[in-house]
């Protein structure tokens, strides 16, 4: 070990293998559409500015652990927004004005999800509302409102600021555009998750005959997840074992699939993954993953630092990567897997293994990002 030596201790909080799992297409095919899927690809890959995300090769990295490659999908450079969620939330909003220059939308977001939306408002000359808790960051809050939306900040966790919006929205008719799933309300989250599976059609085509043999999945309410193992089904012919990485203080999808049930989490301590830190799984990601998903591994924060410097300083690859806090978690998960003798014999972690990591974001929180490399 070079790299990651110095004696630092590279450890996940928990592994789990889903005794549920089995990977059945049609069934998550019934979740997510190819038809919802394929609508999302010919919509998007129209809009102005559009073009794939590179798929960077992390070769040193992959030198490190012995692993045949390692492919990391880096969303920074996703239109100017830098991360996946652009493709959901403004995708969302379009389905759902369907034309309609008068309607009003309305979120509640913890940064990356409104910013879509606000985005996608602002392309279709559609007013928008988003609801922020006391625990988003004024940079996030400004880069909102850079967009033309009305940001209106609630006392409170992110649930308040749902509520609110919910609120809100019920008086004035405003529409709710939504990345997370309730009862009755599943239009809306799907769309935003047929969005995000641009990012597998892309992979498909990046990749060419190279076989992926894993891939690690963020999730926070696991609508990333959900929509790449769809994704996986619509795109791939062969299927990934599929690893699912949560922070410890919030991993509400590891403990459902413990128990086969949606479990709610009582999150004690904000990660700093502030994106993933969520309580419960949303709905419709939850028939997906509850069969799909093979390996649940929860992280603490305590690498989260240092594996953004070590991508911004281009010790995993050849090209200097920008990483948000939620975007490393899948690289320290390959890590502390192949770290952990059990686990890597366990998950085949092995010299012939192509693994595909999603860099979810860039530095969309720039203040964030600057504190953290430079500690
Ligand atoms: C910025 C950001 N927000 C949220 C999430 C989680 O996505 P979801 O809530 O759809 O699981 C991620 C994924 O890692 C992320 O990078």
């Amino acid at each position: 070990m070079t790299i990651l030596s110095n004696g630092h201790l590279w450890k996940h909080s928990e592994f789990i293998e889903n005794k549920s799992f089995s990977f059945d297409k049609k069934k998550i095919l019934n979740s997510l559409s190819k038809k919802d899927i394929d609508e999302a690809y010919l919509s998007i890959s129209n809009w102005e500015g559009y073009s794939p995300t590179p798929l960077i090769e992390l070769n040193k990295l992959s030198k490190e652990l012995n692993l045949n490659k390692i492919y990391y999908k880096d969303e920074s450079k996703r239109f100017n927004l830098k991360s996946f969620k652009a493709l959901g939330g403004a995708y969302a909003v379009e389905k759902v004005s369907t034309g309609n220059k008068s309607i009003v939308v309305a979120t509640a977001t913890a940064g990356n999800h409104g910013r879509s939306v606000a985005w996608g408002a602002k392309k279709l000359g559609l007013k928008c509302k988003i609801f922020i808790s006391e625990f988003v960051s004024e940079a996030r809050g400004m880069a909102m409102s850079e967009l033309g939306a009305d940001v209106i900040r609630v006392k409170g966790n992110y649930e308040n600021s749902l509520m609110e919006c919910i609120k809100q929205s019920t008086q004035n008719n405003w529409h709710i555009v939504q990345d997370v799933a309730w009862k009755d309300y599943m239009v809306v989250p799907k769309y935003t998750m047929a969005g995000y599976t641009v990012m597998m059609k892309e992979i498909a085509d990046q990749i060419k005959q190279n076989e992926i043999s894993h891939i690690i999945l963020q999730a926070g309410v696991g609508g990333m997840a959900g929509a790449m193992i769809a994704g996986i089904a619509r795109y791939l012919v062969n299927i990934p074992k599929t690893v699912v990485v949560e922070p410890d203080s919030a991993a509400c999808v590891l403990e459902s699939i413990r128990t086969g049930k949606i479990e709610k989490i009582d999150i004690k301590r904000e990660s700093l993954m502030g994106g993933m830190s969520c309580g419960e799984v949303s709905l419709v990601p939850w028939e997906i993953l509850k069969n799909s998903v093979k390996y649940c591994i929860s992280l603490p924060d305590d690498n989260i630092a240092k594996t953004m410097k070590l991508l911004e300083n281009a010790s995993l690859s050849d090209d200097k990567i920008i990483a948000g806090e939620n975007s490393v978690p899948g690289v320290i998960c390959l890590i502390t897997s192949c770290e952990d003798g059990k686990v890597k014999e366990k998950m085949e972690l092995n010299k012939e293994s192509n693994v595909l990591l999603i860099g979810c974001e860039g530095d969309t929180d720039q203040e964030m990002y600057q504190k953290l490399i430079n500690q």
